[in-house]
């Protein structure tokens, strides 16, 4: 057995923002225009008039401020209200391909790999941009890497599931440098049209290269162990799927072919679930949450988060200790914790413990319990 570690990260950060005041101006005009152009179905009672998005209530709400988009333009078309996205020929990279790449290569040049060093790729995330060849594969092509790549989907716990999956690998010795890479555009699943969840969501990728602790080149984390759980919920869902067009009313407009929630129940059940988790995750490695220099959450809510902290620290997490990365970024599927990892990780010193955590559809919940080591 091999003790596998994190020995790179890669965040490929998308250039057009969307900050709150912009998405909800545009919300608005949509708003104002679906209205107008329904006034007498909404007079006689037939449909619903919609109601106006605020700033205020979306960063009170979820504390997000802002939200990176790979298109803005459709998104804030009132008359559209989803990304524009070119269309790519089979023969050129596919756009989750191209985001890909971009996190990897940074997380392959943190850890000091080529490309060709590596041996499986996971494509882990809560869309894949088409059903087959796989985009890992595309993606492994695309770095020169060996070995075999896959796709895997857990919704938000995506990455933490395929971290486990790569690292009891490495461990077992069946793959020797993997990459868990997490292409994320959200912006193609949200309903940009619904007020109650326009803002929730934004595109990012991220990328972390595991190999061999003894193989690592500079600092690493070894992770120590990983968790993950399922319990089956209705409460985020999407219907999109294969068999869409085999359905009476398969290929119109449908509001449950985009992301849908009971954010209210998700807060309600996923909370208790995600301390249980760690606490009991805690438990089995013999480590107290007061030796925990770090915790990386899933970025959704931050009141959410600030729950979560509380309840696993059994007290208020102190500045830096629990960062939240969702006022930029939004919530960004399985990426969120990664993103926090990544960018908040570097000032940890030799044995100190973090634990990353993801939560979401499914339900699902995922931890990794990490030690950072100076150097091999
Ligand atoms: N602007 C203004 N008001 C809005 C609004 C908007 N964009 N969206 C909803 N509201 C209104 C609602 O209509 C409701 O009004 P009411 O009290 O008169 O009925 C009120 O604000 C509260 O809405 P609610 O949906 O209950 O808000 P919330 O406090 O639950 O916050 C979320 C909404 C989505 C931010 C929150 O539920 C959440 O983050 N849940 C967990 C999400 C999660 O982890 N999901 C995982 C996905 S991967």
């Amino acid at each position: 057995m091999y003790q596998p570690a994190i020995t790179g990260s890669g965040v490929f950060t998308p250039e057009q923002v969307i900050t709150n005041d912009e998405l909800v101006a545009a919300f608005n005009a949509y708003v104002s225009r679906y209205n107008a152009e329904n006034a007498a179905a909404i007079e006689a009672g037939d449909i619903e008039a919609k109601a106006p998005s605020s700033s205020d209530f979306i960063y009170s709400a979820s504390g997000i401020e802002q939200r990176y988009v790979m298109d803005k333009t459709g998104v804030l078309d009132p008359g559209r209200m989803f990304p524009k996205l070119r269309q790519r020929n089979d023969d050129e990279p596919g756009i989750m391909a191209e985001m890909a790449l971009d996190a990897c290569r940074t997380a392959l040049k943190a850890a000091q790999r080529q490309g060709s060093d590596v041996d499986l790729v996971i494509c882990a995330a809560s869309n894949h941009e088409r059903a087959y060849p796989a985009i890992a594969i595309e993606i492994q092509q695309l770095l020169g890497a060996g070995g075999f790549a896959f796709d895997m989907n857990v919704a938000c716990s995506s990455a933490t599931f395929g971290i486990q999956a790569a690292a009891d690998m490495v461990r077992a010795g069946s793959v020797r440098c993997a990459i868990v890479v997490c292409p994320e555009i959200c912006s193609g699943h949200l309903e940009w049209r619904d007020r109650d969840c326009h803002f929730i969501f934004g595109d990012v990728c991220t990328a972390l290269v595991i190999e061999r602790a003894e193989d690592a080149q500079g600092a690493y984390f070894t992770i120590r162990s990983t968790r993950c759980a399922t319990q089956f919920s209705n409460n985020i869902r999407n219907n999109n799927g294969f068999l869409r067009r085999t359905r009476p009313d398969g290929t119109s407009d449908r509001r449950d072919m985009q992301f849908m929630q009971n954010g209210r129940k998700v807060f309600k059940e996923v909370l208790p679930m995600v301390s249980a988790h760690i606490g009991d995750h805690l438990g089995e490695a013999g480590v107290r949450a007061d030796q925990l220099r770090r915790l990386w959450l899933h970025q959704a809510n931050k009141t959410m988060n600030d729950f979560i902290g509380r309840k696993v620290l059994g007290r208020d997490p102190e500045p830096g200790e629990q960062p939240n990365i969702l006022q930029d970024y939004a919530n960004t599927s399985s990426a969120g914790s990664i993103i926090a990892f990544s960018k908040h990780s570097d000032d940890l010193g030799d044995g100190d413990l973090g634990l990353i955590c993801s939560f979401g559809a499914g339900y699902s919940v995922g931890s990794v319990l990490v030690e950072r080591k100076d150097s091999a």
